[in-house]
């Protein structure tokens, strides 16, 4: 273990530090975590600890989620400037426009947006649950569902309900595309696919394993892949999305040959923490984020509704 590693164990011990790191943290990051995990994981950590500060590895919109969940504790995330483009993609004057437009709709959003886009909507929702979600929402409402459209028309497709759909993506998620997949398939034919429905690949991906009765490839949470792919039988596991979570993945199944969809497909924003920029972050205690305590209250509401189901 590398001096600053230890330094970092032994600071957040001292100062009874918790610290979180979202899949695709660096590996570095990820060995210094408490905990390792999807946003939904880490969201119910982040609402149970008893440690004073959490020093969260993720992203902003991350962070924010993790301050309103313990308004009490100091939440720190080691560089400010870690956003996200899907969660830039909505504002709150667009959320309110579309809401005019649509008076009568539940408004679900993905945990990949802001406060301000939370305090708005009537739901969140992760990759996770985004399903059990809209499947609690009576039938005959409508729902307005954003930010992110491949995971907006996954959810349409499964549970079979229309959906309006904000048509925002992820720029790392939305450069992967089936072709990459059918390539990795045509030179690896006994693997299983493991696919987040952010990506861009998935409307094609499932169109063509339900024509083809292909059961072979699967659509899930970060944290579901990693689990998953300890428990499918092929060697070879084909994985669409962010590169940091094949770290996780060798970790709980050594044994497996994981082959990401493109190795350039990392997250520039989950990249700007370090491990340097943990050590500071502890022992500055900050870059601190906060939560007007109205706002809070108004978005805690929507949080607690993903936090409870599924
Ligand atoms: P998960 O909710 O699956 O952790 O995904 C979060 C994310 O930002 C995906 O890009
Ligand atoms: Fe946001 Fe995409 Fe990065 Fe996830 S991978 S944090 S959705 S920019």
């Amino acid at each position: 273990m590398s001096d600053i590693s230890k330094k970092i164990l032994n600071l957040k011990k001292e100062k009874n530090a918790v610290i979180l790191a979202h899949n695709y943290q660096i590996p570095e990051v990820q060995d210094v975590a408490d905990f390792v995990g999807d946003s939904l994981g880490l969201s119910r950590i982040a609402s149970n600890t008893d440690a004073e500060i959490i020093i969260f590895c993720g992203v902003h919109f991350m962070a924010e989620t993790a301050s309103i969940l313990s308004p009490e504790k100091k939440v720190i995330l080691p560089d400010i400037d870690a956003g996200c483009s899907l969660a830039d993609t909505i504002n709150y004057d667009q959320l309110k426009k579309w809401k005019e437009k649509n008076p009568n709709a539940v408004v679900v959003s993905y945990v990949n947006t802001t406060a301000e886009v939370k305090a708005e909507s009537d739901y969140c929702c992760t990759s996770s649950n985004a399903l059990q979600v809209v499947e609690s929402i009576a039938k005959d409402k409508e729902i307005l569902f954003l930010p992110d459209m491949f995971l907006g028309a996954y959810v349409q497709k499964k549970t079979n309900r229309k959906i309006n759909i904000w048509p925002g993506e992820c720029h790392v998620h939305a450069a992967m595309k089936y072709e990459e997949i059918k390539n990795l398939k045509d030179e690896y034919p006994d693997s299983e696919v493991l696919i987040h429905p952010e990506c861009a690949c998935g409307s094609q991906a499932m169109a063509i394993a339900e024509k083809n009765n292909d059961k072979s490839i699967h659509f899930l949470s970060t944290e579901a892949m990693v689990n998953k792919s300890r428990e499918i039988t092929s060697k070879n596991i084909i994985v669409a999305t962010e590169d940091g979570i094949i770290h996780k993945m060798k970790k709980v199944a050594p044994e497996k040959n994981f082959i990401s969809i493109n190795r350039k497909s990392q997250c520039n924003f989950m990249k700007m923490i370090t491990l340097e920029k943990v050590l500071k972050s502890l022992i500055d205690e900050g870059p601190e984020i906060k939560v007007d305590e109205k706002l809070a209250l108004k978005a805690k509401i929507a949080i607690d509704r993903m936090i409870s189901i599924g």
